[in-house]
């Protein structure tokens, strides 16, 4: 069966100016399609332009150039029919703290032009699909973030969308609660059909959730396919990291490392201080790619040992979408 496309993007561009006048390039000529009925997510760092490029596909920004469809109307030109089909669930929660869950259902489906029955039927079944019922009487200023997390994703299916746009909606939520709203996400794809772009940094998530990743860095999609295909483009490269905590790397190493039979690359994070008030230190790190990790690892031990440096801990991976996000961009998709 073919693919029916919901969203197609084409060329998307932002170009923010900032105060002193410097060009920021958000988002540089993105394209993207997302099919009807699959959850997409864009996985990218801090910074990326995932929440540019969901601004502009849902019509809070105007796009330098380019433009997108939904459902086939063009959200800069026809953006009343075009909205109509989309659900946001921005980034920051946006709710009145001294409302309920109930009244802010209520104030943002009128928002939304719902009414009467339609309304109150609509926020029970929110309610109900977000496991808010018995806490709907509640101000949300009693909420926990990832309770509040809820409210903000039921705001964005009162109006029963064809497609919802969740931009990291598990960021500062606790375990409990992300596995929650993970859950969400799969119901609303297998029980209700609905199609769903999901904006994340953790691998972890676009892994388990996609049909479909695009990878985005820089204002880029610099990767796109199935988890499947995108591990694929990496190889059957395991990965050894091994951490060294604040010790500095001495010359030499790496290419000796890289010197071991089925070991393509070494590269080297240095350590690294977080903040000047803050003390804690990001450990130093070396990452090993090679065919058959775990032979290769009695000799990385020993040449590592032999250069003065103690391993604090090693973790042997096997290929994953940060692996492909590292080759790709020979950065670590988090730290
Ligand atoms: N209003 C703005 N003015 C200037 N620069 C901006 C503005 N909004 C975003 N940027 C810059 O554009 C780039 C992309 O930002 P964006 O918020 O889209 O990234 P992101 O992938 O959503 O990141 P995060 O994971 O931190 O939410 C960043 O360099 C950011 O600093
Ligand atoms: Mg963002």
């Amino acid at each position: 069966m073919p693919q029916e496309t919901l969203v197609e993007a084409r060329g998307l561009t932002k170009t923010f100016r900032r105060a002193d006048g410097t060009e920021v390039l958000a988002v540089q000529g993105i394209d993207l399609d997302i099919h009807k009925g699959e959850v997409f997510s864009m996985l990218g760092p801090n910074g990326a332009g995932k929440t540019t490029t969901i601004s502009m596909i849902s019509g809070l920004l105007a796009p330098t150039s380019g433009d997108a469809k939904i459902g086939g109307y063009s959200i800069t030109k026809q953006p009343m029919e075009a909205k109509k089909l989309l659900g946001v669930v921005p980034q920051e929660i946006a709710l009145y703290p001294m409302l309920t869950a109930r009244q802010n259902l209520e104030f943002f489906g009128k928002m939304y032009g719902l009414g009467g029955k339609e309304l109150a039927a609509s926020v029970d079944e929110v309610l109900d699909f977000t496991d808010l019922r018995d806490r709907a009487k509640d101000r949300v200023e009693t909420f926990s973030g990832g309770m509040k997390r809820r409210v903000n994703i039921g705001v964005g299916l009162l109006h029963k969308p064809r497609l919802v746009y969740m931009d990291e909606p598990t960021v500062g939520v606790d375990p409990q609660s992300r596995r929650r709203i993970l859950d969400t996400v799969i119901r609303l794809r297998e029980e209700r059909n609905m199609t769903v772009l999901y904006t994340t940094h953790l691998m972890e998530e676009a892994q388990e959730l996609s049909n479909r990743v695009g990878i985005v860095d820089m204002g880029k999609v610099i990767a796109l396919g199935t988890v499947g295909e995108l591990i694929q483009q990496v190889g059957e490269e395991d990965r050894l990291v091994l951490n060294i905590g604040h010790q500095e790397l001495h010359n030499g190493l790496l290419e000796r490392l890289q010197g071991i039979e089925g070991v393509t690359r070494a590269l080297y994070d240095a350590p690294t201080q977080l903040s000047e008030t803050n003390d804690a230190i990001q450990n130093g790190k070396i990452t090993i790619y090679a065919k058959r990790g775990r032979k290769a690892l009695p000799q990385v031990i020993q040449l590592t040992n032999e250069a003065g440096l103690e391993i604090v801990s090693v973790e042997v991976r096997e290929p994953d979408l940060e692996a492909v996000f590292l080759q790709l961009t020979g950065r670590a998709l988090r730290d």
